[in-house]
């Protein structure tokens, strides 16, 4: 069984590491004291000019501010090559691997009868298959070291939303293979959770799913009881306790200000 209690000497993976959520939680690990491998992709907003060290240098400034290592690899997770060449250079630049917090996610809203196929297949190719395949490339490191996967799920875990049936689809999926994949690594001593977040401010949102101001304030007073919305480091803290904590296995955590728990 591992003993940890922090994450000192431990090395992790965190996909969509430069993402509004991603970026907490690659703080959060590396304030626990794991040095931190951020998967980047190339963003279709960046000029192509911005090469990906410079993309990616302000998180790994912050990271080294906590006195840990960042390791910033490009890398699309829907690509099996890519995220196989992720974790081998991670193996060759650290040794080990600890954690994978499969973060990386996307959404778009189409109804249901008027999804063009390719969307369809793009969401779930990013939130589903790329968290297989991420998991399937970093197992065999993570029986090494007795370590944690942590998936990002969602409030979309466990209801559904209208316009989103492929986001919703995928993030209930996500809670299917975090049980179904504990038991398959519980003999390994590989301990794999889900966070699932409720509403945080990032581009998601305020690029996709609400980009008037006003009315993500409206959204966050109407449905969240405890009247805030969630942080990116509630997502981080949250993944820290999963991955220090042996004798979690096959749960999710539902970081969401009590959405979840309403009846009506
Ligand atoms: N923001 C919320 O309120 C909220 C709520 C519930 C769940 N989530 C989940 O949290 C996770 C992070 O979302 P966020 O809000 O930080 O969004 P975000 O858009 O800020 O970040 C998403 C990240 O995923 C990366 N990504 C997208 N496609 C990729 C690909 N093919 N390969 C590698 N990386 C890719 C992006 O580059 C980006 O860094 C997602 O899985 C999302 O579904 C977010």
């Amino acid at each position: 069984m591992n003993n940890r209690t922090s994450l000192e000497g431990c090395v992790s993976i965190v996909t969509g590491a430069r993402g509004g959520i991603g970026r907490g939680i690659s703080r959060e690990l590396a304030a626990a004291g794991s040095d931190v491998v951020l998967q980047i992709e190339r963003d279709q907003r960046d000029s192509v000019e911005v090469n990906d060290a410079a993309r990616a240098r302000p998180l790994v400034e912050e990271i080294e501010a906590l006195g840990r290592k960042a390791l910033p690899i490009n890398c699309d997770v829907s690509n099996p090559a890519h995220v196989e060449a992720m974790v081998d250079r991670t193996i060759e630049a650290f040794g080990r691997l600890d954690v994978l917090v499969n973060n990386a996610g996307i959404v778009n809203t189409f109804r249901l009868e008027d999804m063009p196929e390719d969307e369809w297949d793009r969401v779930i190719d990013v939130n589903l298959k790329g968290m297989f395949l991420c998991c399937r490339a970093a197992i065999p490191h993570l029986k090494a070291s007795a370590g944690a996967i942590i998936n990002n799920g969602s409030i979309a875990s466990f209801g559904g939303a209208s316009g989103l049936t492929h986001y919703c689809a995928s993030k209930h999926a996500v809670i299917g293979l975090t049980k179904a994949l504990a038991l398959e690594l519980a003999q390994y001593d590989v301990t794999v959770n889900a966070v699932c977040p409720g509403i945080v401010d990032t581009p998601m949102w305020s690029e996709v799913l609400t980009p008037d101001p006003e009315q993500y304030k409206a959204v966050i007073s109407r449905v969240i009881p405890l009247g805030r919305d969630q942080t990116p480091e509630d997502m981080g803290r949250a993944a820290v306790f999963l991955a220090t904590n042996a004798n979690i296995t096959g749960q999710s955590i539902t970081v969401d200000g009590g959405i979840t728990s309403r009846a009506t």
